[in-house]
């Protein structure tokens, strides 16, 4: 018979996306609505396991949340508990405090987790696991990379804030006859700037899984400029890059899972296609406007359903598991399945083919 849990925790990791609360909210109510249970939420990620910072969840917390962007709970991408900085007598250690994080939710008879977050709160979800702690994984981010997803929440928000920001630069790159280059989020996956730049009628798409040859580029917007049409829209993902060169690095965080921070490239683009082009060229990076906002009711959906299948997933006995959504449904994958891979853009995507099919560049 499935292990009947009295009280669980739950927790969002890594950078924040529309949707997150839609998640907390589902967990919360179907855990007390449905199995009686208590909740408790972990404050900032691992970092708040780590401090101890852990809170009852009551039935009122989770309302009036489901359209509130960010998360209610506090999130950090910097805080490993299997390597986690701690300094004496003027030494950094990488340590691993992991033991600390299960005691702090034993204290609290805390039987099970619910980690919400990316590829590194899955890495130490399943490390966790292989402690013995109950836990279950959503997945969350706005760049659609989860390896055994098919979609992520957030995604469909950021596409839809990029989407409309693509809109905007039409207009005054029309009236003012120019090259406007969109920067959208992605990190090393070509998803954002895929479905955005479909979506906006990008004529030139650039993704890190495609290096654009420079000339290509310069090309297209000339032909397009000899036939006419005197502005263009290029959509770049900040993890594009040219054939034979590199992303752009614009920062390291420090014990971040990930320490690169992408960024900058449409600026580096620009300056370059003014050079080979001679048409004015302007720079628009969305930055973190992606990641704000409220959640579309797409991701409002797929955060109440992945929310609600994780508690049905604990409420059978099962753990270890990532909850995904395959094939037009629900399912879920060991978290393990997950680490070490992301999932990008195939050059065979029928996007981008039906993209191609209406005349739009990918820089090659
Ligand atoms: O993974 C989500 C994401 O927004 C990426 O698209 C981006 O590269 C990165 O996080 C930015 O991270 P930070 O919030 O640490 O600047």
């Amino acid at each position: 018979m499935a292990r009947r849990f009295r009280k669980i925790a739950v927790m969002t990791g890594g950078g924040d996306c529309p949707g997150l609360n839609a998640v907390i909210r589902a967990v919360t109510k179907t855990a007390i609505n449905k199995y009686g249970m208590e909740v408790w939420g972990v404050e900032d990620g691992y970092l708040g396991l780590i401090e101890d910072r852990i809170h009852r969840l009551h039935f009122s917390d989770a309302s009036n949340i489901l359209t509130v962007g960010g998360t209610i709970l506090g999130s950090s991408n910097t805080s490993n508990p299997f390597a986690f900085p701690i300094s004496t007598n003027g030494r950094t250690r990488l340590t691993d405090v992991s033991g600390l994080c299960m005691s702090n939710l034993a204290k609290r008879g805390i039987e099970a987790l619910i980690a919400i977050g990316g590829d590194g709160t899955m890495a130490s979800a399943g490390e966790f696991a292989k402690k013995g702690l109950t836990i279950m994984g959503v997945p969350k981010t706005i760049d659609n990379d989860i390896y055994g997803t098919d979609i992520t929440f957030g995604f469909n928000t950021a596409v839809n804030t990029a989407t409309d920001a693509i809109d905007k630069v039409h207009t005054t790159a029309s009236s003012h006859h120019r090259v406007m280059i969109v920067e959208v989020m992605g990190r090393y996956a070509g998803w954002i700037a895929l479905h955005a730049g479909a979506a906006g009628g990008a004529d030139i798409i650039l993704m890190p899984e495609m290096p654009y040859d420079i000339e290509v580029v310069a090309e297209c917007v000339l032909a397009r400029s000899k036939k006419g049409k005197r502005f263009s829209i290029v959509v770049i993902a900040e993890g594009a890059k040219p054939k034979g060169g590199s992303m752009v690095v614009y920062k390291r965080v420090k014990n971040s899972p990930d320490p690169i921070r992408l960024g900058g490239v449409s600026s580096i683009l620009a300056d370059q296609l003014e050079r080979v082009t001679r048409l004015s060229c302007r720079a628009v990076n969305l930055g973190h406007v992606q990641r704000g906002g409220s959640p579309t009711p797409f991701d409002r959906i797929l955060g109440t359903n992945f929310g609600f299948h994780a508690l049905e997933l604990l409420a059978k006995g099962a753990t270890n598991r990532l909850v995904v959504w395959k094939d037009g449904k629900l399912g879920d994958i060991p978290i393990a399945r997950t680490a070490g891979k992301t999932k990008t853009v195939k050059r065979n995507d029928s996007l981008i083919l039906a993209a191609k099919g209406v005349g739009t560049s990918f820089g090659i």
